[in-house]
């Protein structure tokens, strides 16, 4: 069937479309309703429907008899590892740790916090969580402290399962203290924590809290799989949003793997025994997505990448890892693109490569600009797909549809929506938009199956934030238009989430630490152009007069300030001391035109300008400094 017609079906008959779909994967019980809605009209996919993800995931191929199959290839040239594991042995592994949780007293329901690098075991403790009915909430190894005790205090974990440390290139991250720092901050307490002693970071244990992992596996016993409601969460998934406190999204059972089953078939054609490669990190939905829980539902070999597109040894990584493992489809961001762009124009490194099993290449995290597509997909030769999704949707909205027949690529485009995904172009006065005319990226309600159910513990937040601001449609937070073809064009965010390196982070919060800083007035912080990481963010500081001359020991102190409480990701490293900052007259600060003028883009500035010299005053800065 066409994509046109499978799609306007997926719009009108969508209860059919996902009920279709719900029956090809395998439920305890098949849901007695497709879609519903609660007492606070929110939807619901799949009630009463039951299952298990980690069963989808692991122990429906054993019992197919595709136990002998690779289920999770480790590599890691940080340090120099290299690991398979069949299906039978990732099962193994799962079930003897889900025991070890067991053995804690982790029940269904408990919550449990994941703080590690690009580890097996990783994946083995949220399988192990699925497993048992536990909710796991991933933290990315790269926040710091004061991140992580954030969504300790929210999520409230009974367990930190934790690594010792990681690499970053040739550099020793020691987890350790940065866990006792968390839980310093925190005023929640876990019962304690699981730790994996990684050899070149070996970490002291505090007695009676600090649990060593593979003591705790050498002794436990394998634990079977619960029934979990459709509807149950499976995890939470922090990200960021327009302030400080992070979004916990949720993800349910049902939904997620229903969603994620037909995404493998329709955007990546990927098929059981394919070898499917996401290089991103658990700690992103890309991970928890497409690293761990639709490859292993699809019955397809993942891979645990623990390296970077260079320096890990150089730029020829990534296909390195595709020759050796045969990786039929691979999905990056397009910033690792234009890392490789950057440091092997000519592609010396990639013809020593046999790339011969690569079907596709997607990127996601960013819009894909179109020197980047250009360049990578003539060096590949084959189709290279942008597609557009967030932690929210937990899969692509916009893709071009690999499995059902691909279309003409429009580069700078992340294609047409995908099945069940209504999307619209809608301005501020909410009416739509002709073709070819910006407006913010909405979606009629209701999600399809997959998307967030609501935030943790914070429905509330959940209806204001998304829900509210155009009602009957949920609110992306992105910017686009549609031209006179349907493909969807994405602009980029129009809220204060700026996308860095593919790491999304709020300027809001940066702003936060920022201000609180003893020498500064008030400040803006606005994500800038950059060519290698899609954005970065440019602090704006007015200093409090009796610190003007004291600039560079200030500098140094906020970009650290930044670092130690966010984390390194957060790549904030330029700041510049301005006089005033441009307002409105009612003193709402013009952060758009801010970064308008950073990236000498056009603007229109508003009649409300409290002071229209004050942009002078900028540009003079940026020129000058
Ligand atoms: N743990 C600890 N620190 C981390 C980290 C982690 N997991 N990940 C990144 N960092 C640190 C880096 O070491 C670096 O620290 P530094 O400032 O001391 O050098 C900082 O955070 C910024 O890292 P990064 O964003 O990775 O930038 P980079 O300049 O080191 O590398 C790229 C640039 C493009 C190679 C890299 O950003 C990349 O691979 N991006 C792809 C991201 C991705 O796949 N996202 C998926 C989302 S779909
Ligand atoms: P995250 O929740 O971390 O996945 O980030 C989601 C955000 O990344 C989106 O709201 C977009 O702003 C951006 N994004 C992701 N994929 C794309 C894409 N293909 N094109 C444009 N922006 C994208």
């Amino acid at each position: 069937m066409s994509y046109p017609i499978k799609y306007n079906q997926s719009i009108s008959e969508k209860e059919d479309f996902w009920l279709l779909e719900a029956q090809k994967i395998d439920w305890f019980t098949f849901p007695e309703t497709i879609l519903s809605t609660d007492d606070d009209n929110l939807y619901g996919w799949y009630k009463g429907g039951k299952l298990n993800t980690c069963y989808l995931a692991l122990d429906k191929h054993v019992d197919s008899g595709r136990g002998q199959q690779t289920a999770l290839i480790y590599d890691s040239p940080v340090t120099g590892t290299k690991k398979q594991f069949t299906y039978d042995q990732l099962l193994q592994e799962v079930r003897l740790f889900a025991g070890v949780l067991k053995g804690k007293g982790v029940q269904k329901g408990d919550t449990i916090v994941i703080y590690m690098p690009m580890v097996p075991e990783a994946v083995i403790a949220m399988l192990a969580c699925a497993r048992i009915g536990a909710v796991h909430s991933v933290v990315f190894g790269g926040f710091a402290a004061h991140e992580l005790a954030i969504r300790i205090n929210d999520a409230r974990p009974k367990y930190i399962l934790m690594a010792s440390g990681g690499k970053e290139i040739d550099k020793i991250i020691p987890y350790k203290p940065i866990v006792e720092a968390a839980l310093h901050e925190a005023y929640f307490k876990p019962d304690g924590c699981i730790v994996l002693q990684r050899d070149f970071v070996p970490c002291e244990m505090k007695s009676g809290y600090d649990h060593d992992w593979q003591e705790l596996m050498r002794s436990a016993e394998p634990e079977d799989y619960v029934i979990m409601d459709a509807t149950d969460p499976l995890y939470i998934l922090y990200t960021s949003g327009t302030t400080g406190a992070p979004k916990g999204i949720v993800r349910d059972n049902g939904g997620h793997a229903v969603a994620l089953n037909s995404s493998m078939e329709y955007v990546y054609n990927a098929s059981p025994e394919d070898v499917y490669w996401a290089a991103s990190d658990i700690g992103w939905v890309v991970g928890h997505s497409y690293i761990v829980y639709a490859p292993l539902i699809r019955g397809c070999t993942t891979i645990v990448f623990e390296g970077k597109p260079i320096k890990t040894p150089d730029a020829g990584a990534f296909w390195r890892v595709i020759e050796e493992y045969k990786v039929n489809v691979f999905f990056t961001a397009p910033t690792a693109i234009r890392a490789i762009k950057k440091e092997d124009f000519d592609g010396e490194l990639f013809k020593k490569y046999d790339l011969s099993s690569l079907k596709y290449l997607f990127l996601a995290g960013e819009r894909t600009d179109v020197a980047t597509y250009d360049w990578v997909s003539n060096l590949l030769n084959r189709p290279v797909i942008d597609h557009w999704w967030q932690t929210e949707s937990g899969y692509p909205m916009l893709a071009n549809l690999a499995g059902v027949g691909l279309i003409p690529v429009k580069p700078g485009s992340a294609g047409k929506p995908y099945f069940g995904f209504d999307i619209r172009i809608i301005s501020q006065d909410h009416d739509f938009m002709p073709p070819n005319q910006e407006g913010a990226v909405v979606i009629k309600l209701p999600l399809p199956p997959g998307c967030l159910p609501g935030l943790w513990n914070d429905n509330e937040r959940y209806v204001k934030s998304y829900l509210t601001e155009y009602p009957g449609y949920y609110f992306s937070g992105d910017g686009g238009y549609r031209d006179d073809d349907g493909y969807i064009f994405i602009t980029g965010r129009i809220d204060d989430v700026i996308n860095v390196a593919g790491h999304r982070l709020s300027t809001s919060e940066m702003e936060e630490i920022v201000a609180g800083h003893y020498a500064v007035a008030e400040c803006a912080v606005v994500g800038c152009y950059d060519e290698m990481k899609g954005q970065l963010p440019v602090g704006f500081v007015v200093l409090k007069h009796s610190f003007d001359k004291d600039g560079d020991q200030i500098k140094s102190e906020l970009v650290a300030k930044v670092r130690d409480t966010i984390g390194a990701v957060a790549a904030f490293k330029t700041v510049h001391f301005v006089e005033r900052l441009p307002k409105t007259r009612s003193g709402k600060i013009l952060r758009k035109i801010i970064r308008a003028i950073a990236d000498d883009v056009p603007f229109q500035v508003p009649s409300t300008i409290e002071d229209i010299t004050v942009l002078e005053e900028i540009k003079w800065e940026l020129a000058n400094k």
